[in-house]
């Protein structure tokens, strides 16, 4: 589980990056605030005309903006941002991993979906993560090794993305990447407290250890230089061969030498799995909410969905005039939560596998009902918040399922000079993935938010492991549209809170008017399965005894969201990067 920053660290990566890095290292420090998210405090708005890049490291954001000033396309720009945020940010996303694209193309006024999930390799089961008793594993017990892997997609997506919409030459789009990773970087405040709060299990692994570890086995300080030799190999190859590069021959035999040899969670990944993969383009799933169209990933995410129903619950009521400060907004936001969260356990996973009733489940009949359940004037009890029955041909119900997710992830958002909008959220799962590491870089446990479980009460689980299947994710990239324009791009890391940070951002926006600096600054507090998460050192604990006294249990603790969002406006671009991590918006 990845942990917040402090504010020392905040402060010390403006240094650092003031100290390593060019011009837009001045406008990084100035942009990563030194504070802690507290209060309803701003971010800072970042303003441009022409293009900009909100993403979770400043080199990464740098990287985007000069393919964007040199004339590159928004999907050019995506593959620079993600090479180079696969090496400063390399517990996060990476080659290894799998992300989701939301692209609206300004010239056919459309939007796009791809999903680059990873799969579940043809030799997985539905046994995968039980032990020999039939008991699920133990969440870490499952996560570090082989076991955990599913075949990579970004790189598919990467290749499918720049076919379809890229300008610059394939090939140049590594080269920022493969620099720094020869020349090396400073390793920010936030990877090295990741490092060390890992311990033993970031050294599970020899390759691993070498990397994050000095020779003495101490790990590695914030300003460490660190160069990655491998990488660069790795970004060259695929830079003169493609996408093929990476899917067959050397670097696929090494990933599934590294998978299937990680001793005694060795896993199941096969040359065939990587030589078979697919980018698949999935139909937006798009809601309306108060004259606005919010549009994101539909399944095998369960995103869009669950922000589509949570929006549809809450239209029902009246936010802006409740205000942001009053108690009933959070009962409603959060039962609204908890009530997407019990349809989306039951029935959402990959529907390539699985039939999922996507339509009956934002159906405005179907939500008009439903909030009927958040008319009342306490939380709900536990016992009042199950599935729905919404309207679906398909003749067969699923069990509840019981995947675990925990913190890691990034979201970057892009727009070019044209108005192309790149809204992407790009993942290895866990902090430092399977923490086998091949190549120069992380492989992912995305396999872990498979259900472990196979069947519940005599009846299968949607989101359970079958061979080929892409695992349930709660991955929100979107793109507000309004009038069939696009109005705002957001999305966020965080597992399972990603739904929740990404639709309290969307009403903060749209019902309580508040700016882009604002809503990704803004305290969280989040309720999935009861009990109500509020972020602990900031205004969101002075929620703590009203929701109480409305009957939830409120836990107070620290809440990781990377929120990054460019709004369109008449006037321009207006961009913001979540303070909790070390991000930023650059743009001219
Ligand atoms: O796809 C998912 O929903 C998760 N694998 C994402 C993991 C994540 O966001 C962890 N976040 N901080």
């Amino acid at each position: 589980m990845e942990t917040v920053m402090t504010t020392r660290s905040i402060a010390a990566l403006g240094l650092l990056l003031a100290t390593t890095t060019g011009a837009f290292a001045q406008q990084a420090s100035d942009t990563v605030s030194p504070e802690r998210a507290t209060g309803f405090s701003a971010a800072k708005v970042v303003t441009a005309k022409a293009h900009m890049v909100a993403a979770a490291h400043p080199l990464a954001a740098e990287a985007g903006e000069k393919v964007l000033a040199a004339g590159g396309s928004a999907i050019d720009a995506m593959i620079a941002v993600q090479t180079v945020l696969g090496l400063v940010e390399p517990q996060s996303s990476g080659l290894g991993g799998g992300a989701f694209l939301v692209y609206y193309d300004a010239g056919t006024k459309r939007i796009t979906t791809l999903d680059g999930r990873e799969t579940a390799p043809m030799e997985a089961t539905p046994k995968l993560f039980l032990d020999e008793t039939g008991q699920p594993l133990k969440f870490f017990d499952a996560v570090v090794g082989g076991r955990s892997v599913g075949t990579p997609g970004t790189v598919m997506l990467m290749q499918e993305a720049h076919n379809r919409w890229g300008r610059t030459p394939w090939k140049d789009l590594f080269a920022p990447a493969e620099k720094i990773a020869r020349d090396g970087f400073a390793v920010s405040p936030r990877l090295a407290s990741l490092i060390a709060a890992e311990g033993d299990k970031l050294k599970t692994f020899e390759s691993t250890t070498a990397y994050f570890f000095g020779a003495d086995g101490a790990p590695l300080k914030a300003g460490t230089i660190l160069k990655n030799q491998p990488y660069a190999e790795t970004l060259s190859a695929i830079a003169a061969g493609g996408a093929p590069a990476f899917y067959t021959g050397a670097i696929a035999e090494a990933i599934v030498d590294t998978v299937r040899m990680s001793g005694k969670n060795a896993g199941v990944l096969a040359l065939a799995d990587l030589a078979n993969y697919q980018v698949k383009e999935r139909r937006p799933v798009c809601v309306s909410y108060r004259a606005l169209d919010i549009c994101g990933m539909g399944p095998p995410s369960s995103g869009a969905v669950a922000i589509g129903q949570m929006l549809g619950l809450l239209e029902n009521f009246d936010l802006k005039a409740l205000g942001k400060d009053n108690p009933e907004s959070w009962r409603l936001i959060g039962d609204a939560q908890r009530l997407a969260f019990a349809d989306r356990e039951r029935f959402l996973a990959d529907t390539d596998f699985v039939p999922s009733p996507i339509k009956g489940l934002l159906e405005k009949t179907y939500l008009g009902e439903r909030a009927k359940l958040l008319d009342g004037d306490k939380a709900l009890t536990d016992d009042a918040v199950t599935s729905g029955k919404p309207e679906w041909d398909h003749a067969f119900n699923f069990g509840r399922d019981a995947a675990i997710e925990l913190p890691s992830t990034s979201h970057f958002v892009i727009v070019d000079k044209d108005g192309n909008v790149v809204s992407m959220t790009t993942t290895i799962e866990n902090g430092f993935g399977s923490r086998l590491m091949t190549n120069g870089f992380l492989l992912n446990n995305e396999l872990t938010d498979f259900s472990f479980k196979t069947h519940d009460e005599g009846m299968p689980v949607a989101n359970r492991v079958e061979p080929g299947k892409r695992p349930r994710s709660s991955m929100s990239p979107t793109i507000v549209m309004k009038d069939g324009k696009p109005l705002l791009a957001i999305g966020s890391p965080g597992g399972s809170q990603i739904i929740g940070y990404v639709a309290q951002a969307l009403v903060a926006y749209i019902d309580w008017g508040l700016d882009v600096g604002a809503i990704v600054a803004m305290p969280h507090a989040i309720n999935r399965f009861g009990p109500y998460d509020l972020e602990a050192g900031t205004d969101a604990e002075k929620l703590a005894e009203p929701l109480k006294a409305l009957g939830y249990e409120v836990k107070i603790g620290d809440m990781n969201s990377g929120l990054h969002a460019i709004e369109l406006t008449a006037d321009g671009l207006k961009g913001a990067a979540d303070p909790r991590r070390e991000g930023v918006a650059l743009g001219q």
